[in-house]
């Protein structure tokens, strides 16, 4: 028998996806969204680090949707340090233009709604590891795609790693093992290697600069 087709997204939810601002190219964003429906299948929500303007979003959504689970989305909307003004990723559109500090909440809504998946996503408007902090609730998918700092990465590693249950899955985007590769700097590598040196996870796939990995052992 012939290996059964990967999952692709609603063909609405995929254009919504190509439309939107954001980081993630399309095979990476099929990647995410095949690991979100496997991931679905514990029953547990699916959690991002890093909305943005709900790029990736859409896909977890669609697949919570399939799922019956919720997929919860963490960002304090005010842009990581390579989005600032004067930066290589900075975009001048997402700038609030009453308090000349970027905000990018409202197109990430707009994003949402062109989707057609507000009822399920929770969105939290806030810097990860105070959300992390109070978060006490198994996850069968962490995606993060946060800060790029090595400050931002591991604090990203560290609050939410924890959360994903025996068989759940963790990704993270923007691994460049090769520093010629470092656009966006290696802490997300650094991040890879430390969740597969935990003996905790252990590597399904790679697709191009996203890493999916398995809870396959205890801590992290
Ligand atoms: C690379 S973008 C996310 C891209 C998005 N996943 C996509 O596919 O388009 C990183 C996001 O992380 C957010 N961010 C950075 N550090 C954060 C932190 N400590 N807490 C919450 N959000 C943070 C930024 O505001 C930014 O929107």
């Amino acid at each position: 028998m012939p290996p059964a087709p990967a999952p692709a997204p609603e063909p609405a939810v995929l254009a919504v996806f190509e439309a939107a601002k954001g980081f993630m190219p399309v095979g990476e964003g099929l990647a995410l969204y095949e690991a979100a429906v496997e991931a679905g299948r514990l029953g547990l929500p699916l959690l991002e680090v890093g909305t943005y303007c709900g790029r990736s979003t859409v896909l977890l959504a669609d697949a919570a949707r399939g799922a019956g689970v919720t997929a919860v989305t963490v960002d304090h909307h005010r842009g990581s340090e390579e989005q600032q003004p004067g930066w290589e990723y900075h975009d001048p559109a997402t700038v609030d233009p009453e308090l000349g500090l970027m905000d990018t909440l409202p197109t990430f809504r707009r994003t949402l709604h062109r989707a057609g998946l507000e009822d399920h996503v929770v969105a939290v408007v806030g810097r990860s590891p105070q959300v992390a902090a109070f978060w006490n609730s198994p996850l069968g998918l962490v995606f993060i795609d946060g800060g790029h700092t090595d400050e931002h990465a591991s604090g990203d590693y560290e609050g939410w790693a924890p959360h994903v249950a025996e068989g759940g899955l963790l990704l993270i985007h923007d691994v460049f093992p090769d520093p010629v590769d470092e656009f966006t700097g290696q802490a997300p590598y650094r991040v890879y290697l430390r969740a597969l040196e935990s003996g905790a996870f252990t590597e399904v796939s790679a697709t191009d600069s996203l890493r999916v990995l398995r809870r396959t052992g205890q801590g992290c």
